[in-house]
Parts: structure tokens; sequence; C-alpha cells
């Protein structure tokens, strides 16, 4: 089975950005670390980050058309983007919601709300980047 890993902004510069929250492996590792860890359980991963929102909204779009299960760490969009909540809504197998940290736990307010989880199978957060091992094994059914 094929899964979507998609991250979105800042996410590129995983293990140089604030270290303190989000870890020191790279984002390199992490598409390693998923790629093993997905063929482990029997998934054909690819991993995507962009800067870009209408990129995302494009491979989600996409993702809903062929019924692809996806991994979501949209990053900050998470948090305001009516545009990914409409594409969230769209799609047709399950989605996991991602985040490293736990953005509930952190003090600015605006991390609090994801517009993402009305429409999420379940939501993985705060375990580091073992969490995308978990998703991918979530989504095989293990
Ligand atoms: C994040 C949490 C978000 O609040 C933040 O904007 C990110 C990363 C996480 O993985 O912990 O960019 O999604």
């Amino acid at each position: 089975m094929k899964v979507l890993v998609l991250n979105g902004p800042n996410l590129g510069r995983l293990g140089r950005r604030q270290p303190e929250i989000y870890g020191s492996t790279t984002y390199a590792d992490l598409v390693s670390l998923c790629q093993e860890w997905g063929a482990a359980v029997g998934l054909d991963v690819e991993v995507r980050q962009t800067n870009h929102e209408g990129e995302l909204l494009d491979w989600l779009n996409r993702a809903a058309d062929d019924e692809t299960p996806v991994v979501l760490n949209a990053a900050a969009w998470t948090h305001y983007s009516l545009a990914l909540y409409d594409a969230c809504a769209q799609l047709t197998a399950p989605m996991v919601e991602l985040h490293i940290s736990d953005p509930k736990q952190r003090p600015e307010e605006f991390r609090h709300h994801s517009v993402v989880t009305p429409h999420a199978a379940t939501e993985i957060v705060g375990q580091g980047v073992d969490g995308y091992r978990q998703a991918l094994e979530f989504l095989a059914g293990r």
C-alpha cells in the first residue's frame, strides 16, 4: 500500500530548527526513517515537504482522487488554514494528524486549535520523530 507523508512549512529545516522543541533528527534522516519504518510494515512511503500552501493543497487533492492514505504534519497551517480544512474534508482514505511537539501543551494560544483534527482518523502528538513510525504502523493496521 502506498502512503504519503506530507510535511508543511519550516519542517525542511528539521534538526536545525529549534532542536530543543523538534529534536536533532534532520529532515533527510526523517525521509530515510519513514521509508524504513514503512517498508517494515509493508508500506511504500513517499515523504514530501513544502513551504507553499497551494502545493500541499494540490497533493491533498491528488491523494483524495487516488484514495491514498496520508500522514499529515501541516505545521503552522494546521492552526488557521481554512483551505487546508476543506482539503482534509475531501480525503477518502484515512489521514493521521501528526505533530512532533504537542501543540496543545505549548504556550502560544494559536497552537491549541487544529483545522486538521476533525478529519483525522487519529492524532499522534508529542512523540518526536518516532510519531511518524507510530502513524505508519497505525495506517498499516499494526
Ligand atoms: C508542528 C507544531 C506546529 O504548531 C508548528 O507550527 C510546526 C510544527 C509540530 O510538528 O510539532 O511547525 O506541527
